[in-house]
């Protein structure tokens, strides 16, 4: 395993570019498992986590060309319909293939992912989705099993927002029999992109970015090239660390429309954004402002950045409330940051951060993918030294942050635990 070493202090200055969405590209990749014919995605981030889907379609039988950048995918060959257990566990979007293997090809055994860091996290409405449009679903020994000979177009009710829910169930809907409906559909900017996917290569969805989705089932499908867009949590990460370190960034391939939230909250925060060019400035602030955050589902505060933002609070002046309500128990950066010396009091579903004057480098652990991106984050603003362990979790999801970072002018260096 790897730890990561932050020298604190340093101000980010320059351009940066915003990889592809991994939130994006991972329900591409399944959707891939619908055609039996060569999908070409484009600006495929280099993740952990693509490695980790690409594994596991490869092992069903489908052909992948590629890590990341271009990649082909050609689901012809597919011969098993299981994802199992080891790779589920370590990567729960694996659930992604649920929706297609049953449309596409009549069956799938998919594993339970099991619990996850941030919180329990259970896929029942991506079942009661698959139930409704007339598969048959049981639980056997820690394994979803279900089967369809043709899924039946239905009107489906979420009763949570659920952005993986709502994709597995409108992939599995492109090629059922009549309309679907999905009603308190998730709205985030991937789900759009997976739709506008599935529209290129035949299918018929209409109203996605909204909380109503109708798919009018079709035969077939077709193959297609796609570029996938760029990463909004990435680039709002990116943001941040601009703001913490009286930074001048000029973010490349950074689209402002679906950051609206998060740009709100920052620029109270004091920071400036604009668009600049073919890009977005980002000037950190001499001083930065506190501001309460509330997470919510699209268009609202995003989860993926509750733990950044956090961190950017901890160096502001004033008392800011950030409340959690999507997840149970992604408050795991908290105690860490403390480490640090940050003054943060958790309430249940709200945390209180008391900015301070700064924070102070120190030995920290890395638990999930976004609060590893606070430590980073923290550790740029940090005196001294940072190190964070378990980076692991980071690589999941960013892809090379810290070779970005140095661009910049930060100084961060990699070394073996
Ligand atoms: C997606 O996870 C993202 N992952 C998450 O990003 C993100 O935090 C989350 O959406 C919320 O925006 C991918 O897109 C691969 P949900 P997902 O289903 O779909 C409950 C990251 O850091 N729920 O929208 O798994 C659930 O427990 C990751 O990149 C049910 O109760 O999240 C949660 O409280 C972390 N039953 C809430 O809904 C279900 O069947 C929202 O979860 C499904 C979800």
């Amino acid at each position: 395993m790897e730890k990561m070493i932050i020298e604190g202090g340093y101000r980010l200055v320059g351009q940066v570019p915003v990889s592809g969405a991994k939130n994006a590209a991972l329900p591409l990749f399944a959707a891939s498992l619908l055609v039996e014919r060569w999908n070409t995605l484009q600006n495929v981030p280099a993740l952990t986590d693509i490695r980790t889907i690409a594994r596991l379609l490869r092992q069903m039988g489908v052909k992948i060309e590629g890590e990341s950048g271009t990649v082909r995918v050609n689901a012809a060959g597919v011969h098993s319909c299981e994802a199992p257990y080891k790779l589920v566990k370590t990567m729960r979007a694996s659930v992604l293939v649920l929706g297609p293997l049953v449309a596409k090809w009549k069956r799938a055994r998919v594993s339970l992912p099991g619990g996850c860091a941030i919180g329990a996290r259970p896929i029942n409405l991506h079942l009661k989705g698959l139930e409704a449009l007339g598969a048959t679903v049981e639980l056997k020994h820690g394994y979803v099993e279900a089967r369809a000979d043709r899924l039946k177009g239905a009107k489906i009710y979420f009763d949570i927002s659920t952005v993986t829910g709502t994709e597995n169930i409108m992939m599995a809907a492109a090629l059922a029999e009549g309309r679907t409906v999905l009603e308190n559909a998730a709205s985030e900017p991937e789900v759009v992109e997976l739709a506008n996917f599935l529209n290129k290569m035949g299918a018929k969805i209409q109203g996605a970015g909204s909380d109503v989705i109708i798919i009018d089932g079709v035969k077939e499908l077709k193959p297609v090239e796609h570029i996938i867009m760029g990463d909004r949590i990435e680039a709002g990460t990116l943001m941040v660390a601009a703001g913490m370190t009286q930074g001048n960034v000029k973010l490349l391939n950074c689209n402002l429309s679906q950051m609206e939230a998060v740009v709100a909250k920052l620029r109270e925060a004091g920071l400036e954004i604009y668009p600049e060019g073919d890009g977005v400035k980002v000037i950190g602030p001499a001083n930065i402002k506190a501001v309460d955050v509330k997470t919510l589902p699209y268009p609202g505060f995003p989860t993926d950045m509750q733990a950044q933002i956090m961190a950017l609070m901890c160096l502001a002046s004033g008392l800011a409330v950030i409340t959690e309500t999507v997840f149970e128990n992604r408050f795991m950066h908290v105690s860490e940051m403390r480490r640090m010396g940050a003054d943060i009091r958790v309430e249940g579903s709200n945390a209180i951060v008391r900015g301070l004057p700064s924070l102070t480098g120190a030995p920290v652990m890395a638990t999930d993918l976004r609060a590893s991106a606070s430590l980073v984050l923290a550790g740029l603003a940090a005196e001294g030294t940072t190190e964070i362990s378990r980076i692991y979790h980071l690589d999941r999801g960013y892809e090379k942050l810290d070779e970005k970072l140095c661009k910049l002018g930060a100084k961060i260096s990699r070394v073996k635990e």
